[in-house]
C-alpha cells in the first residue's frame, strides 16, 4: 500500500474518533462546543496521530487501542494552538487557513475551549481498557504537555531576552515546546504495543530527534528561528542530520517502513508551502 493510501486510511479513522470524542453542539453550551469542533476538525496535518498509529502498529499492537492516546495527543496539540494564537501569545488571526478560533468565537470561549480539550484528552485516555497502560499514558503526557514539556518550552521562550538567545538554548526551547508532544506520541504507541525498555528506548529517541527535526523545518517554513543563526540551506542540512538520527533509532525493527516513510515525510515539508 503506498504512503498516500495508507493515511488517507488512518486519516479517517482518526477524524471519525475525534468527532466522535468531541462533545456536540448543546444548548446553552452550543458555542464552546462549537468553538472545539472547529478547531480540531477539518484540518491539520495529524502527524502526531499517524505517529502514534504507526509505532504501534510496527511493535504488532491493536489500532483500536493505539487510536485513544493518537487522539489525545492531537486534542493537546490543537488546544496548545488555541492558546498560542491569543493576543496574549502569537496574537494571530489565521490558523490552518481559516480564522483562529478567538478571532472566530471571541477570546473567553476561546481559552475555554483550549483548556476543554487540554482536559478532554485526559477523559480520553481513561477509555483505555488496559488501566495499567492508561496510568502510564497519563503520566507521559501529563509530563510532555506541562512546565517540563511543551508548557515549559513556551515559558522559556516567553522569558528569555531574544537577544540573549543562543543555539543551545534554542535547541531547549524546541525540544521542549514541539519535541516533547511528538515524542509522546510516539512513546503512547510503544506502550500501547506492550513495548520491551530497549525498544521503547529507541522509540522514544525516534520521536525526540523527529520533533527537533520538525521544528526546524518548521522555523524555515515561518522563516523564524534557527534563521537567525544560519541560512536556510544550513538549516536544512541540520534537519537532514537529526532526520537521519531518528531513521536510525528505528533501524533495527522489522516493518519500520511506515516511521521512515513518515520521518521523510517531515523532512520534505521543506519542500512545501
Ligand atoms: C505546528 O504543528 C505547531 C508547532 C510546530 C508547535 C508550536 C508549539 C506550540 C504552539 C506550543 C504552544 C504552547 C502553549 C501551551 C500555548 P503542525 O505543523 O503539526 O500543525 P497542524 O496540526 O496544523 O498541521
Ligand atoms: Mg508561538
Amino acid at each position: 500500500m503506498s504512503l498516500e493510501v495508507y493515511f488517507q486510511d488512518c486519516l479517517a479513522r482518526i477524524e471519525q474518533m475525534l468527532d466522535e470524542f468531541l462533545p456536540k453542539p448543546a444548548q446553552r453550551l452550543s458555542r464552546i462546543h462549537e468553538a472545539m469542533r472547529y478547531s480540531v476538525l477539518d484540518g491539520g496535518k495529524r502527524i502526531r496521530p499517524l505517529l502514534c498509529l504507526a509505532v504501534s502498529e510496527m511493535l504488532g499492537g491493536r489500532e483500536e487501542e493505539a487510536l485513544i492516546p493518537a487522539c489525545a495527543v492531537e486534542l493537546i496539540h490543537c488546544y496548545s494552538l488555541i492558546h498560542d494564537d491569543l493576543p496574549c501569545l502569537d496574537n494571530d488571526v489565521l490558523r490552518r487557513g481559516k480564522p483562529t478560533c478567538h478571532k472566530q468565537y471571541g477570546e473567553a470561549i476561546a481559552l475555554l475551549a483550549g483548556d476543554a480539550l487540554l482536559t478532554l484528552a485526559f477523559q480520553v485516555v481513561s477509555k483505555l481498557k488496559d488501566s495499567k497502560k492508561a496510568h502510564r499514558i497519563l503520566d507521559e503526557l501529563g509530563q510532555a504537555a506541562g512546565t517540563f514539556g511543551m508548557v515549559g518550552g513556551q515559558v522559556l521562550e516567553l522569558v528569555v531576552d531574544p537577544n540573549e538567545v543562543d543555539l543551545p538554548l534554542l535547541d531547549a526551547i524546541h525540544i521542549y515546546k514541539t519535541g516533547q508532544l511528538i515524542k509522546v506520541s510516539c512513546l503512547a504507541g510503544a506502550i500501547i504495543a506492550g513495548a520491551k525498555p530497549e525498544e521503547e528506548a529507541h522509540i522514544l529517541r525516534f520521536g525526540e530527534y523527529l520533533g527537533f527535526a520538525f521544528q526546524i523545518i518548521d522555523d524555515i517554513l515561518d522563516g523564524d528561528g534557527y534563521l537567525r543563526f544560519m541560512g536556510a540551506h544550513e538549516a536544512k542540512e541540520k534537519a537532514q542530520e537529526v532526520i537521519e538520527k531518528a531513521k536510525q533509532e528505528v533501524s533495527s525493527f522489522k516493518n519500520n517502513l511506515r516511521l521512515v516513510q513518515i520521518a521523510d515525510l517531515v523532512f520534505s515539508r521543506w519542500n512545501q508551502s
